[in-house]
């Protein structure tokens, strides 16, 4: 039998372990030019956190009784497409669930001699990918400007600013705890962090750390953090929107300050943005990050939930709460050998 994790009711606030079920369901097969594959690594997500609420935004949302969304790092165990064979490793989209069949054109294959297969969930995946095309497209850096970027430590966030000190930059990181601080400026080479929990003025605190002002505002988190920078970028001053997760389990929405003054007096930029916008050059950019995960350039960190599917919840819940340093997976089992 195949195990899957499918939404019982639509969460008020933060989700609950009761808005979802485990259920069981038969082993799916594969037709022609399909795979059937294993899951080893499943991946917990912020985006999730919109697509199970009632009002629908930018994509389809997960209907009740139905497997809930997501991609999963898998082996393949039964291949019906000739450009897989047993064994192989391949990033599907098929949901919380042990087994699923994926469609093998446009399945994103893995190769494990660069990084462990894990890595293609994170640094080298989707969170990867959003902060190199959101920081060098979207927020078009150039060399040695400032960088602040907000959820430091989380997946998207860590590369954000190991990329900018590619780049000659000087990055500025807020985190949810010390050690995340610690974590990014330690071990990651940031310039400087801070604790948003423990600062009271976000203005005050961005003016000391970045008193030349802000080129480049990489934006992980919405709310009041977001809304100190205006006041704090430089002329020209780019504002790359990749998330709003302030706002994700918000039951009634924040007002906030009005900043469009700034806008003008800056003559800033501000763009919203899908990583999926670039997936025709994804595979190009995971190039350039894998050279620069060989050289030591770049650092990660993943925050592994061991439990297996019954646990997806849970480190959902927990990513969402910021328990995660790097990229959060759940382990669903080990690769054979
Ligand atoms: N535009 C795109 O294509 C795209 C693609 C991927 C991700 N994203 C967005 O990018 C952001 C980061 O995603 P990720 O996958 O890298 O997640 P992540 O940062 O690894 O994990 C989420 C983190 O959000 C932080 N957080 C939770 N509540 C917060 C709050 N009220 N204020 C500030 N921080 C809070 C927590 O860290 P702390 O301990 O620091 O609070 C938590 O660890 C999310 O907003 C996500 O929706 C966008």
């Amino acid at each position: 039998m195949n195990r899957q994790i499918t939404l019982a009711s639509r969460p008020v606030g933060y989700p609950k372990e009761s808005d979802f079920n485990l259920v069981e369901a038969p082993m799916p097969t594969p037709g022609d030019g399909e795979v059937l594959v294993r899951t080893i690594y499943l991946s917990v997500d912020p985006y999730m956190r919109g697509r199970i609420n009632a009002t629908k935004s930018y994509a389809a949302n997960v209907e009740i009784d139905e497997v809930m969304i997501g991609s999963v790092i898998a082996e393949v165990i039964t291949t019906k497409h000739p450009d897989f064979k047993v064994g192989d490793i391949v990033n599907a989209g098929i949901g919380w669930q042990e087994y699923g069949v994926a469609a093998g054109d446009g399945l994103r294959k893995i190769d494990p001699t660069i990084a462990p297969i894990s890595a293609s969930g994170g640094i080298l995946g989707m969170p990867g990918l959003t902060a190199y095309f959101g920081l060098l497209e979207v927020g078009k850096l150039q060399e040695r400007e400032t960088v602040f970027v907000s959820g430091a430590a989380g997946a998207v966030g860590s590369v954000v600013g190991q990329i900018a000190k590619i780049k000659g930059c000087r990055v500025v990181g807020s985190a949810g705890t010390d050690e995340k601080v610690a974590y990014v400026v330690d071990e990651l080479g940031f310039d400087a962090a801070f604790n948003y929990k423990e600062v009271d003025d976000y203005n005050d605190e961005l003016q000391r750390l970045l008193p030349d002002g802000i080129d480049v505002y990489f934006d992980n988190v919405g709310g009041s953090i977001t809304d100190a920078v205006f006041p704090n970028l430089r002329i020209k001053g780019r504002v790359a929107i990749c998330g709003q997760i302030s706002q994700y389990n918000l039951e009634k929405p924040e007002m906030g300050p009005r900043f469009l003054w700034f806008m003008i007096t800056k003559r800033a930029r501000i763009e919203g943005f899908l990583v999926s916008e670039y997936a025709d050059q994804h595979a190009e950019a995971l190039v350039e990050m894998a050279g620069w995960l060989r050289e030591g350039k770049l650092k990660y960190r993943e925050t592994i939930e061991e439990g297996g599917i019954e646990n997806a919840p849970a480190a959902f819940i927990s990513m969402l709460k910021g328990g995660n340093i790097g990229k959060q997976l759940v382990k669903i089992a080990d690769l054979s050998s």
